[in-house]
Order: structure tokens, then C-alpha cells, then sequence
């Protein structure tokens, strides 16, 4: 105890030292810069740009001219301020002969010392004033060693003191009146400089470090309580997590700030949160920035008055028009500091850029950029590009989110904190993360559960958001296996089969006012994808029905005939905006689940019972809507033989489920209550992978001009890191060639995430960014030293690639974190009947992963 408090105070001793040092330098060192330096460079910075303008005038046209002449307007008014100031300085020289002539060094020196030690003093006491006010404490266990570590750096500063006094003493018998009068003049001036600078290094947050080992909610925030969160500060957590490697790490960064959010200005979490994940609404509501990088770099380029080419140049060479837009901000100088941005601003100027047509994003995006400072450029560009490349995706999100609760409610009212045990602190976490996990299922609304967080409280977040028809909901997803006989070990009770139809997962939901809409298995809002479905969906439900959520698979339907297309026809069909006239594709609804029904979530019911409530309340016809094709046996030759009647009618194969009374839809997993088992098994060539492209190897001979081959990689959802699995040539066309290379081409990056593993022999000719999923068939599974797919679970050095891996269809509904995971990977291995007949003692696999 006595221990750990003596650590404390030396820490902070520490960081008061640190802290004090640093303002040394940086004042002397703005001290002692000519004063007319500031000036010249000025100047030259607004040749510079007139030099430049002719040339970037012809190109980008009349808004460039007028903003390049008011820059230079403002470059000229600057520098005439110099003069001025310059000017005056000289007068008050002038005005005092005697002091200038007797010692101007000591002047000089004398001077910034004083007002060293006074910003020292100054800097001390505002810490301790912003502390206190921050917190609004009286007695706080720290001020004591604030206050000691206060004395400390006086009695340091005190000796200082008398080192220049003895310097001053010389001057000061002589200094007359007029002299003093001057030197109170010119030393307010001063003052006035170097309190400016001193503030703005102390205030603007540029130093902000939530990486910080022993990060202060209150004390290590530079902004107050109940003042607008700085967008800097969230951008210097960015500038952290992108300098990270550990997930851990990035987790525990993104948890310092939003605890410091949380007990300053718990108003701006909402946007923080929507900002770190870069969206602007629920994925639903479709809110989407995506500003194509030609506008972003036009707006670049007349903002800092700098050629297009240049900009174009500089992308290509850096590979992130990020970095671009952030060193362009740092070489233009602005004549007057505009006011910092705050997240609320960013994130409302976002939205209102997402909703502007083409034209009206422009200015907004120019104001936007013009205010940013540091690093917010850069991360205001990347938003707008909607690539953050800070890797932040919701499962960090939540363990971010539930770490700051957890630790900002760990301090007592005197600000001391709570002693409680790392395992509960740990366990409160993990608990907290849970619920926030499980809310976000139900109710993918960061709005709703950020004001439910605020205003109820945790406890009572899975009270308030609940599910609606209308709001989608993470689907319930099955296991793969790779066996009738695998099925019969995994579920023990009673079973049904059911086709598993190869078509598009659909929500369909249906709210009492009888307005409905259909959502994917991403929850996008494709309502307008279906209005044959909408317009149908009335005569399939009897009149007991006021509101029910569905879910389904959609299938393209041949009339004549009546028969299952495959999903190839039903992708062929618009993605929006369908018109009925026009529709030449026919679906058909394949209902398999209700969740939803009259006021009431059937969640927590067992599929038994909700697939009765489903028969009870709609009604089939063909080719329009039916009920999923089923069996319910437990007899493995049945099930071989359903199996073998799903294929014949152009199904992928069947799911199993349970029909166990704790057989409960379970939101956003991948339960073992549902398996599936895929008609691939069947034929030996193994189930399909869905596999995430990062790299391309540029073509050769035929494939000269595109890439000949890419480097594919799983997802590994525990450490939320890319694994390269295998690289990949075959079974790709002329056609897919060039569309790939078309596509990757804007999406290369100069270097590899921190969060791609990958064997650096391996290493493509061109990186790309994790946004694409290919479904990708293979002969079978190897272990491998170099792939890294699963590294760890089967083999503690050696990954899993796949083995004469071939493309079979890009996977545009899949987002890359729903690829393929490490666990998914190392389990379809052990299951290849070789591996299983070695027979293996390899430890029994880790059953909880989905
Ligand atoms: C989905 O789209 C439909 C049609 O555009 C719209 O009426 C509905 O409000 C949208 N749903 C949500 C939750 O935004
Ligand atoms: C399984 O189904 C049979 C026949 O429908 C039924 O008699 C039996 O009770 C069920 N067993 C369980 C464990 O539910
Ligand atoms: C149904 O309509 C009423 C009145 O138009 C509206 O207040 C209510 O929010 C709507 N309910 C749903 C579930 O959309
Ligand atoms: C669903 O709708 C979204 C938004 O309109 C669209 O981008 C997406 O491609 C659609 N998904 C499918 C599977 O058609």
C-alpha cells in the first residue's frame, strides 16, 4: 500500500518534471527565434503560392482563383501585421536607449527566464486548477502531492531565479522610469506572446497521449468538463491506435479516451463512437460517406492553393490522400487560427456532407478541412474516403466501450480510486461487453443504446432496446460440417432437416401500421430491392398477424418450370429501385424462422415452437411463398436421403437444427444448435471458403497488364488480424481478371496492415485494403510453413493453406469479417478425413467460436 503510494507520487512527480522540461525548450526556443522570421516565412509562403497559381488557375477553375486571392490577401494583411509589430518593438527600443545600450543580452535573458518561471507557475497552477475544477474536488488525495511536487519544481525554478536575478541586478540600478515604462510594456507583450503559445501548446491537445501507461481520465485530458469533446483528441487516439500493433493495446487506447469522455462530456460519446467506426448512422438507415478521392483532392488542392497534379503525385507516391491532405495543412499557414474543431462538429458536418448532392459537399468539405489542425486532416480525408485504416471494428468497440465504463466509474467521489480486484475489474468487463454485445444484436442502434447507457444505465440497457419490426437484426448462423455422421455426434436430441436453399437471407418485417421491409444478412436495407415480395406479402399472412418479423431466404424461381434457379440468376437481378414492370427475375420466399410476432420477440422460444407460430400464421403458395422444405428424423439414412433430394432440387444442401427446448434463436452466432451440411462434402472436394483478397502478384505473359495471381487470407476473429491462407490463379477467366485489377486498383496501399500476417516470402508485389470476400474451393486442407491461417491452433508455429484453391464467386454480401474464421479453418482441417483417421491426439477444439 505505502508502496504503491510512493510510486504514485514519483510518477507524477515524473510527469511534472517531464512537463516542465519541455516547456524549457519550447519556450526558449520561440523566444529566441528572430522575431522576423515568422515574417519572411510568411512571405515567402504567399510567393510561393502566387508562383504556383497561374498554372493550378487554368486547371481547376474560377472558385480556385477567388479562394487563392483571398488567401493572398490574407498572406499580404499577415505580413504587413509583422511589419507593424516589428515595427512598434523598434519604437520602444528607441524609446529606451539606456536600457538596449547597458545590456542588451541581459535583456534578453532576463526576460525569458521571468517569464519562464511564471508560465512554469502558471502551468502548474492551471494543471492543478483544471484538475480540481475538472472534478470540482476540495479534498483530493492528490493535491497534496501536486502541491509537493509544486514546491519541488519552485525550489528547482527558485535557484533559476536567482541565477538571472543576479544577472538583473546589474541593469536595474540604472533603469530609469521611461526605462521601466518600456520594459512593462515590451515584457506584457511578451508575455502576452509566450502566454499565447504556451496556451495553445498546453490547450490544443497536439501532445495529447491516451497511449499513456498510466492514463488519467481527468488529468491527462486538456479539455475541461462539459466542454465539446476536441476532435483532436480523438484524432491523436486515432494517431495511437494506427501506431499500434496489439489489439489489447488499441483496446486500451480506445478506452482512456472514451472514459475521459465519459466523465467530462458524456454527450459526445455517440459521435465519438460513430466516428471510431467510421459510420454515420445504423447500417440500415444507409448513411454513407464514400466521397470519391478526385473531389476530396480538388478541394485539397484549392484549399492550400497547391496544384492538382501535385496532389495526384503525392497520393499515388504516399498511397493515402490522408497523409496528403494532413501534410499539405501543415505547409499552409493560416493568418488567423480558426476555432478547434469538436467531435459533435465533425461528425454533424459528416452527416451533412453524406446527405448533400454531388456539388453541395464541396464546401462543406472545404470548411471542414481549412479548420483542421495536426492530424485531423488526416482522418477527416479518411472518413470522407470511408477508410480508416485504424482497424477498429465493433468487437474492439465493445471491449473499448465496456473498459471505459467500467473504469470511470472506478474512482470515489474525492476522485481516490476504488479498490477492487484486477479479476473483478476483469470480470465487470467481460460482463458489460457481453450485455453491450448482446444489445447491439437486437437493436444494431448505436443511438438508442448510447442514450439508454446514459439515461437508464447499463442494467437496464437489454430493457429498453429491444427489437422492432423495422430495425434488423443480426441473423442466427450454422456450423459447418462435413458429415451425416458428424451431424449425429453433434446433436444428441431430435432434429429436423431443411433444404438449405442457395439464394439471399431476408428479414422481412412487417409493423402493425402494415408498412414492411426487407433487410440482408447485413442488415442493408434492400426494401426497395423486392416490391414484388412487398406487394405479395399480404395474402401470405392470415388476418391473426399485425406484426412478425420473418426470416427467409429468397430464391429466383423458374414459372414454367417451377422450379429452384440457381443463385447465379438471382444475382443477376437490380440491387434497387426495382420497378414491378420490369422485374424478369421471380423470386420466391423461403420461410424458415419467425422471431417476431404481434408485440412479442420469439427469441427466447425453441425453434419447435417458433416454426409452429409461423405454420399457424401464414400461408403458403407456390412460387411466391413456401415453407422451407423439412424432415424431422433422427435416422442418419433419412437424412442421407433428404440430403441427396436437396441437390436435386438445386439446393447447397441441408440445415440441421435442433428441435431441443433450449434450441433459442441465437442472435449473431454461429450456434451448434443449427449445422449445416453442403453437397461439396458429398463429392470430396471440401467446403466452400469465403477468403479475404490482400495482395496481388502482377501477371506474366497472358497476364501481363493484370495481376496473375492474389493472396487470399481467413479472418481470425480472436485477434481481429487478416491470416494469409493461400495464393490463388485458377479458376479465373479473362473477364475476372480485368474486373479484379479494375477493382483493386483503388484499393492498394504502400505497405501491409499492422493486422495482415503473412510470411514476408509471400509477400505480394501490390497491397490491398481488406474489402473484398471470394468464395474459394479447394482440394483439401495442409498444414504449412508459411501460410499463417490458424497459426497456434493446430500447430503452434505452422499455419493452414489450402491446397489447388480455385475462384468460384466474389461474395459481395459478405463483409470481410464475416469471412472465414481461423477456428472455422483449423476445424474443416481436423475434419478431412485423413487428418481424422491419423488419429490425433490433438486437443479437443475450442467449441466456442461462430
Ligand atoms: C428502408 O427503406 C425503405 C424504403 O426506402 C424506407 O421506407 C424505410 O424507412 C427504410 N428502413 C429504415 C429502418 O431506414
Ligand atoms: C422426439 O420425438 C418423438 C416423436 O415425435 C417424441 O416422442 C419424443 O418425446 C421426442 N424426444 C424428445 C427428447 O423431445
Ligand atoms: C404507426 O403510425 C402511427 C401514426 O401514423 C405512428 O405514430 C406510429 O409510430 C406508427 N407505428 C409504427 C410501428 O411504425
Ligand atoms: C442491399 O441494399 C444495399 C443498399 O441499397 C446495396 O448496396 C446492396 O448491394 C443490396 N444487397 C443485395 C444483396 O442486393
Amino acid at each position: 500500500m505505502a508502496q504503491r503510494s510512493i510510486t504514485l507520487v514519483i510518477n507524477i512527480l515524473k510527469d511534472s518534471l517531464v512537463k516542465v522540461n519541455s516547456l524549457n525548450t519550447f519556450v526558449f526556443r520561440s523566444f529566441f527565434k528572430p522575431a522576423s522570421s515568422a515574417g519572411t516565412e510568411e512571405a515567402s509562403s504567399a510567393k510561393r503560392s502566387r508562383q504556383e497559381s497561374p498554372q493550378s488557375n487554368g486547371k481547376i477553375g474560377e472558385p480556385e482563383k477567388k479562394i487563392q486571392r483571398k488567401s493572398e490577401e490574407a498572406d499580404n494583411r499577415n505580413a504587413k501585421q509583422n511589419v507593424q509589430t516589428n515595427g512598434k518593438n523598434k519604437d520602444t527600443k528607441k524609446a529606451s536607449p539606456k536600457a538596449s545600450k547597458t545590456s542588451p543580452k541581459n535583456k534578453n535573458t532576463s526576460s525569458p527566464f521571468k517569464k519562464q518561471i511564471n508560465d512554469i507557475k502558471k502551468e502548474i497552477k492551471q494543471e492543478k486548477e483544471t484538475v480540481d475544477s475538472k472534478l470540482n474536488i476540495t479534498s483530493s488525495p492528490f493535491k497534496k502531492q501536486i502541491s509537493d511536487a509544486e514546491k519541488d519544481i519552485s525550489n528547482e525554478k527558485e535557484n533559476e531565479k536567482s541565477d538571472s536575478k543576479h544577472v538583473e541586478v546589474k541593469s536595474e540600478p540604472k533603469s530609469s522610469k521611461d526605462d521601466d515604462a518600456s520594459k512593462q510594456n515590451s515584457s506584457k507583450d511578451d508575455n502576452a506572446n509566450v502566454k499565447k503559445l504556451s496556451v495553445e501548446a498546453n490547450q490544443c491537445g497536439a501532445e495529447y497521449n491516451p497511449a499513456s501507461a498510466r492514463y488519467h481520465p481527468i488529468k491527462d485530458a486538456y479539455w475541461k468538463a462539459k466542454q465539446s469533446t476536441p476532435y483532436l483528441a480523438l484524432a491523436r487516439t486515432f494517431e495511437m491506435i494506427e501506431d499500434t500493433k496489439g489489439r489489447y493495446k488499441m483496446v486500451e487506447i480506445l478506452a482512456n479516451f472514451l472514459s475521459s469522455v465519459l466523465l467530462l462530456n458524456p454527450d459526445d460519446l455517440l459521435s465519438c463512437i460513430y466516428l471510431s467506426i467510421n459510420q454515420l448512422a445504423p447500417a440500415y438507415e444507409g448513411v454513407e460517406l464514400g466521397v470519391a478521392e478526385t473531389t476530396l483532392m480538388k478541394v485539397i488542392a484549392v484549399s492550400t492553393g497547391r496544384e492538382l497534379k501535385f496532389i495526384k503525385t503525392q497520393t499515388q507516391e504516399i498511397g493515402d490522400l490522408g497523409i496528403v491532405a494532413e501534410r499539405s495543412r501543415v505547409s499552409q499557414r493560416m493568418m488567423f487560427t480558426p476555432k478547434p474543431l469538436t467531435v459533435q462538429t465533425v461528425y454533424q458536418k459528416l452527416r451533412t456532407i453524406a446527405k448533400s448532392s454531388g456539388k453541395a459537399k464541396s464546401p462543406i468539405i472545404h470548411d471542414l478541412f481549412v479548420a483542421s489542425r495536426y492530424s485531423e486532416a488526416r482522418y477527416i480525408i479518411r472518413s470522407l474516403i470511408g477508410k480508416m485504416r485504424i482497424g477498429i471494428a465493433e468487437k474492439s468497440l465493445f471491449q473499448a466501450l465496456a473498459t471505459a465504463l467500467v473504469s470511470s466509474r472506478g474512482y470515489d467521489e474525492n476522485y481516490k480510486k476504488k479498490k477492487q480486484s484486477e479479476a473483478d475489474i476483469k470480470k465487470d468487463i467481460e460482463d458489460i461487453t457481453f450485455l453491450l454485445k448482446t444489445a447491439y444484436c437486437q437493436c444494431p442502434n448505436f443511438d438508442k443504446i448510447v442514450s439508454t447507457l446514459l439515461t437508464h444505465g447499463i442494467d437496464d440497457l437489454l430493457k429498453y432496446c429491444t427489437m422492432e419490426p423495422g430495425v434488423p437484426l443480426k441473423p442466427m448462423l450454422a456450423h459447418p460440417t462435413r458429415g451425416v455422421s458428424e451431424v449425429m455426434d453433434r446433436l444428441k436430441g431430435n432434429i429436423t432437416c431443411e433444404w438449405k436453399y442457395d439464394g439471399e437471407r431476408a428479414q422481412i418485417h412487417g409493423d402493425k401500421n402494415g408498412t414492411v421491409n426487407i433487410y440482408s444478412r447485413n442488415q442493408e436495407n434492400n426494401t426497395t430491392k423486392y416490391p414484388d415480395i412487398i406487394n405479395r406479402i399480404d395474402h401470405f399472412k392470415k388476418d391473426t398477424v399485425q406484426s412478425y418479423i420473418v426470416d427467409s431466404e429468397v430464391v429466383a424461381w423458374d414459372i414454367e418450370q417451377k422450379q429452384i434457379l440457381p443463385f447465379q440468376v438471382l444475382s443477376t437481378r437490380k440491387r434497387k429501385n426495382v420497378d414491378v414492370e420490369e422485374i424478369k427475375v421471380q423470386v420466391c420466399v423461403y420461410a424458415f424462422d419467425l422471431l417476431y410476432l404481434n408485440g412479442e420477440a420469439l427469441t427466447s422460444k425453441n425453434f419447435e415452437d417458433r416454426r409452429q407460430l409461423l405454420r399457424d400464421n401464414f400461408n403458403e403458395v407456390e412460387g411466391e411463398f413456401q415453407f422451407a422444405t423439412s424432415c424431422d428424423t433422427n435416422d442418419p439414412d433419412d437424412i442421407q436421403g433428404f440430403l441427396e433430394n436437396s441437390i436435386k432440387g438445386n439446393c447447397e444442401g441441408l440445415m440441421i437444427k435442433s428441435l431441443d427446448n433450449d434450441a433459442t434463436y441465437e442472435i449473431a452466432k454461429r450456434s451448434h444448435k443449427w449445422l449445416k451440411l453442403k453437397k461439396d462434402y458429398l463429392t470430396g472436394v471440401g467446403d466452400s471458403l469465403d477468403l479475404v483478397v490482400i495482395g496481388g502478384y502482377i501477371g506474366k505473359g497472358k497476364r501481363t497488364g493484370v495481376y496473375g495471381g492474389f493472396l487470399l487470407a481467413c479472418y481470425d476473429d480472436e485477434n481481429e488480424e487478416y491470416q494469409s491462407i493461400c495464393k490463388i490463379g485458377t479458376g479465373l477467366n479473362d473477364e475476372d481478371l480485368s474486373t479484379h485489377a479494375k477493382f483493386f486498383k483503388e484499393h492498394t496501399i504502400p505497405a501491409p496492415k499492422s493486422y495482415y500476417r503473412y510470411d514476408a516470402t509471400l509477400a505480394p508485389d501490390t497491397w490491398f485494403e481488406a474489402v473484398q470476400v471470394w468464395e474459394v474451393k479447394c482440394a483439401d486442407l495442409s498444414l504449412s510453413p508459411v501460410h499463417k491461417a490458424a497459426i497456434g491452433i493446430i500447430d503452434p508455429e505452422k499455419g493452414i493453406s489450402l491446397r489447388f484453391p480455385r475462384f468460384i464467386r466474389i461474395r459481395d454480401d459478405k463483409s470481410t469479417e464475416d469471412a472465414t474464421g481461423a477456428q472455422q479453418v483449423a476445424y474443416m482441417y481436423r475434419n478431412q478425413d485423413q487428418v481424422k483417421n491419423q488419429k490425433t491426439n490433438a486437443a479437443e477444439f475450442d467449441d466456442d467460436f461462430y
